[in-house]
């Protein structure tokens, strides 16, 4: 699709769901502190709400919490009782989506837990914590397969894995230079999605940025 009708439809697509978005104060707050506008799209958004509406998660797990604007999308159809955990390493993005989640009302639903999600995950597996019924992997993006080893490790049959961000910015698909090392990692992450036993997954093409740029969201079922 050319460039200009990718962000013609994207552009589309977001006006005709404008009407729902729980996060507009949480990404105008996050431009006030000068962070990058990364956030999920408002699309994407709706999507993830969908699909917690659809799976009922009542534990959910979230690599890379940014500014707290996706946590907010997935806690919008959350269940009663149900609990969002987001990992966050970087102490600014942690403290923005602290306060987004305070001003949404939403901090009962929402836990933000400080620091390096390998680790944390290696600690929540040592203590035998009970498994996750939706995880959405949207953190650093070399560490997407350690990632998705210790979540599945966190997981049960049923458990629905999304992650953010398949498609690199830069160079060739399915032929990743030994210099890129995110091209390189997302790469064997999207082969292990598309042949690993354990996995049945999809990669979505999504439309990003102002440019409406091609990116892709995985979305596995733990078998
Ligand atoms: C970018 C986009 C993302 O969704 C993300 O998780 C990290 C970085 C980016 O466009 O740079
Ligand atoms: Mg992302």
């Amino acid at each position: 699709m050319e460039a200009s009708k990718s962000a013609e439809v994207k552009r589309y697509l977001a006006r005709l769901f404008s009407a729902c978005d729980p996060g507009l104060a949480a990404k105008e707050r996050a431009k006030g502190l000068g962070l990058p506008n990364i956030h999920i799209t408002d699309t994407m958004g709706k999507f993830l709400s969908l699909l917690v509406r659809l799976a009922r998660p009542m534990r959910i797990l979230e690599i890379g919490a940014f500014s707290g604007y996706s946590a907010l999308w997935l806690a919008r159809h959350l269940p009663e009782g149900g609990k969002i955990l987001t990992i966050e390493k970087n102490s600014l993005h942690a403290a923005c989506a602290r306060e987004n989640i305070a001003q949404a009302g939403r901090d009962q639903a929402i836990e933000i837990i400080e620091g390096d999600a390998t680790e944390i995950l290696e600690d929540m597996i040592a203590k035998c914590q009970p498994s996750f019924d939706l995880a959405f992997i949207d953190g650093d993006k070399k560490e997407y397969l350690g990632y998705l080893e210790l979540i599945l490790k966190l997981s049960r049959p049923g458990t629905l894995i999304l992650s953010d961000n398949l498609i690199p910015k830069r160079g060739k698909l399915g032929r990743p230079l030994k210099s890129d090392p995110t091209a390189l990692e997302l790469h064997a992450f999207n082969q292990m999605l598309a042949s690993d036993p354990r996995l049945d997954s999809i990669i979505l093409p999504s439309l990003v940025k102002e440019s409406g740029r091609i990116d892709g969201l995985g979305l596995s079922l733990v078998l």
